[in-house]
C-alpha cells in the first residue's frame, strides 16, 4: 500500500520529454544507448520517451522490442484538415506513439493553449486511441500568491475531458518556475498539490486511485529518489535529465 493511504501500488512512470532537442541520428544514439540499460521491464516502473515528430519513427524503430514507449508531445485537436504545420493524433499513433503529452506549459505559453484547448486535444487523442499526460502546475507569480492549489485545480477541472481513467490518463505536475531552473518546491508543497489533484480526479475519473500522478520540474538523479518518495508522485516527466541516458536511466531506477 502506498504511503499508509490504503491506496494499492501502481507502477510508476519515467517519461522522457525529450522537447524541442535532437536530430535523428541524435535521437536514435540516445534510445540505443537508453535501450543498453534497459534491457528488461523494470519491475516498478513504465519508461516512456517523448522524441521531437520528425524523430518518432527513427527513434521508434531503434526501439523496437525493447520495454521503453514511444509518447507525442502535443497533437492537434482535429482528426485531420488543413492545418499547416500541426500533426494529429492519428499521426502520433500511425508513427508508433502510445501516448501524447498535453498541455505543457511551454505550449500554453508560446502557443497561447487554453484549458478548452487542450481538453478538446485530449478528446481528440483518446479517439485515436493514445494515452494522455496532462500538464498543469502554477507559474512563480501564482504561488507566491498562495494560489498554486486553485490554479492547478482550475486547469484539471477545465482541461480534462470526461472519459479518461487510470489506464488511459496520468497528470504531470509541473510547477512553471521549477522547469530548467535547478528549483523544486518542498516536499511537503509537492504532497500538498499531488493530493488536491488526487481530491479533484474523484467524480472526473472512475479510479482515481489508479491515476498516475507524476512530478515535474528540475529532476535529476541526484533529487529523484527524495522526489519519488513524496506520497502520491508516482513517477517523473523528465525534461533536460532525459536527454542523457545515463541520467534518464537513474531516474527511472529511483522511480522503480
Ligand atoms: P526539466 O526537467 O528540464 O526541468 O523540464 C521539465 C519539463 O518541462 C518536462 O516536461
Amino acid at each position: 500500500m502506498d504511503q499508509g493511504r490504503g491506496r494499492a501500488v501502481v507502477r510508476k512512470l519515467a517519461a522522457g520529454n525529450w522537447k524541442m532537442n535532437g536530430l535523428r541520428a541524435e535521437g536514435v544514439a540516445l534510445a540505443e544507448e537508453l535501450r543498453r540499460h534497459c534491457a528488461a521491464t523494470l519491475p516498478g516502473c513504465d519508461l516512456l520517451i517523448c522524441p521531437p515528430a520528425t524523430a518518432l519513427t527513427a527513434v521508434g524503430a531503434a526501439l523496437t522490442g525493447s520495454p521503453i514507449g514511444l509518447g507525442g508531445q502535443d497533437c492537434h485537436e482535429a482528426p485531420k484538415g488543413a492545418h499547416t504545420g500541426d500533426i494529429s493524433a492519428a499521426m502520433l499513433k500511425d508513427a508508433g506513439c502510445t501516448t501524447v503529452i498535453l498541455g505543457h506549459s511551454e505550449r500554453r505559453a508560446d502557443h497561447h493553449e487554453s484549458n478548452a484547448l487542450v481538453q478538446a486535444k485530449a478528446v481528440a487523442a483518446r479517439a485515436a486511441g493514445l494515452a494522455v499526460i496532462l500538464c498543469v502546475g502554477e507559474s512563480l507569480a501564482e504561488r507566491d500568491a498562495g494560489h498554486a492549489l486553485a490554479v492547478v485545480a482550475q486547469q484539471l477541472a477545465g482541461s480534462l475531458p470526461p472519459g479518461l481513467d487510470g489506464a488511459t490518463l496520468a497528470i504531470a505536475y509541473e510547477p512553471v518556475w521549477a522547469i530548467g531552473s535547478g528549483r523544486t518546491p518542498k516536499a511537503a508543497e509537492i504532497a500538498a498539490v499531488h493530493g488536491r489533484i488526487r481530491r479533484e480526479l474523484s467524480g472526473r475519473v472512475p479510479d482515481p486511485a489508479a491515476v498516475r500522478i507524476l512530478y515535474g520540474g528540475s529532476v535529476k538523479p541526484d533529487n529523484a529518489a527524495a522526489l519519488m518518495a513524496v506520497p502520491d508522485v508516482d513517477g517523473a516527466l523528465v525534461g533536460g535529465a532525459s536527454l542523457v541516458a545515463a541520467d534518464f536511466w537513474a531516474i527511472a531506477q529511483a522511480c522503480a
